[in-house]
């Protein structure tokens, strides 16, 4: 069956910060700090979903997906991210399984999408080997509980931004300015996924994926000089986290990365544990010049030429089909099945005077975007599904509110839930997938 859905994120949509025991994440330290997120906006209420989860259960049922990508906060499970177990938090996440199966929709949980518990980043965070073993800990937690009625399950989501946003340039959680020292970030997630994989497996998991954002690079120029930084960003952005995953090695990175010192031995073959799906997130491709003088062995020179979204960010659907099979050329049988676990836009959608929202070129972004996967897939690319980031207006993290990526709109004011032009479009286009398939069998 292939799998439709949406996707959220834990500290974006839940809320209920203080609530039911849940401990505190870098997330909550981070947005309270002043000057980190846009007028200073918090996760602390975000959608309010800890408590208005069946209303956004029944949103989904109505949607037609059958399939829903969320994750799991560790520090409402661990309050202090490992020891003793928070069962209200665990509940929580047993009630919405349920739901989700009554309401026909398979759970498929992420267990880290950015919410590290702050006692673990008092001691290092993803700069910490142990981090990786405790994550472990928590997986084989969480699955103990649940993996009889979930059979997917995703480890990490984007170990990249996190690495480079959290580490390297300070912008989101936790914050820190680490520019090339952030890689034994990047490597202590790796191994924790390692490790977790196998957690899940011995704890009933029937199958695992781990999320990584890819892009497609583009060189500013032929120059040598801008080929040589392609080729750099391509290798910290894409392969950093694939090659090991896929392959089992690390890239060589030796022209910017002086030393691994943080590889131990067998740690490759751990990262390198077979996985039964890859999840691909795609917003954009990304064009890339020689370095300035900021540290860093490459600079962003923009996509120009393309519509952008409400972030900025340039439009260019066929980047997901050359992401795509990109990805096949270069792991060809190593390239496990795909699921593209997000894929979404920011628009400033206002209701109109008669409360409809008519996010037409949401739209169209979705429709230009699935044609693509349609062409990767007929260009020989294994895909399994597709989930559009994301079901709610949420908590865009450094963005605070103001980016808004719901196929619903959520009025921050009352929690309000209203489906956009875009929510009834998919449910459309979602009915007409399974007339197809039904014909098809
Ligand atoms: C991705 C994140 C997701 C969301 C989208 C817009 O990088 O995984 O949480 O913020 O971007």
């Amino acid at each position: 069956m292939f799998l439709w859905g949406t996707a959220t994120a834990a500290y974006q949509i839940e809320g209920a910060a203080r609530e039911d025991g849940r401990g505190v994440s870098i997330w909550d330290t981070f947005a309270h700090e002043p000057g980190r997120t846009r007028d200073g906006h918090t996760g602390d209420v975000a959608c309010d979903h800890y408590h208005r989860w069946r209303e956004d259960v029944a949103l989904m049922s109505g949607l037609g997906l059958n399939a829903y990508r969320f994750s799991i906060a560790w520090p409402r499970v661990l309050a202090q991210g490992r020891g003793e177990v928070n069962a209200r938090g665990l509940d929580f996440y047993d009630r919405l399984v349920d739901a989700l199966l009554a309401a026909g929709i398979q759970p498929v949980p992420t267990l880290f999408h950015w919410d590290l518990p702050q006692a673990l980043e008092d001691r290092g965070g993803w700069l910490n080997r142990d981090t990786a073993a405790v994550f472990a800990e928590y997986a084989a937690t969480v699955a103990g509980r649940l993996a009889d009625r979930v059979p997917l399950w995703i480890t990490l989501n984007e170990p990249f931004v996190h690495m480079a946003y959290g580490y390297a340039m300070g912008l989101h959680a936790p914050g820190h300015l680490l520019l090339t020292d952030a890689l034994p970030a990047a490597h202590h997630q790796l191994l924790g996924h390692g490790l977790a994989v196998q957690a899940l497996r011995a704890a009933g998991a029937r199958q695992v994926a781990l999320t990584n954002n890819c892009t497609p690079v583009w060189p500013a120029s032929q120059e040598e000089a801008d080929l040589r930084a392609a080729e750099a960003y391509d290798v910290l952005h894409n392969r950093l986290f694939n090659d090991p995953l896929l392959l089992g090695k690390y890239p060589d990175m030796s022209a910017y990365i002086p030393t691994l010192d943080f590889l131990r031995d067998g740690d490759l073959a751990t990262i390198a544990t077979p996985i039964d799906a890859l999840g691909i997130n795609y917003y954009n491709p990304t064009r890339i010049a020689a370095p300035t003088a900021d540290g860093l062995p490459f600079a962003d020179a923009g996509v120009t030429g393309f519509p952008t979204t409400a972030f900025g960010w340039p439009v260019v659907p066929d980047g997901l089909r050359e992401l795509l099979t990109g990805l096949k050329a270069r792991y060809d049988t190593a390239l496990p099945p795909i699921l593209i676990t997000e894929n979404g836009c920011s628009q400033d959608d206002v209701p109109a005077d008669d409360g409809t929202i008519e996010d037409t070129a949401r739209v169209a972004f979705l429709e230009g975007h699935l044609a693509a996967m349609r062409q990767a897939m007929a260009e020989g690319v294994d895909v399994r599904g597709y989930f559009a980031w994301s079901l709610l207006d949420n908590f865009e993290w450094a963005e605070g509110y103001h980016q808004r990526f719901g196929l619903v709109h959520v009025d921050f004011a009352t929690q309000r839930r209203t489906p956009k032009r875009s929510y009834h479009w998919f449910r459309e286009f979602l009915k007409a997938q399974n007339r197809t398939q039904n014909t098809d069998t």
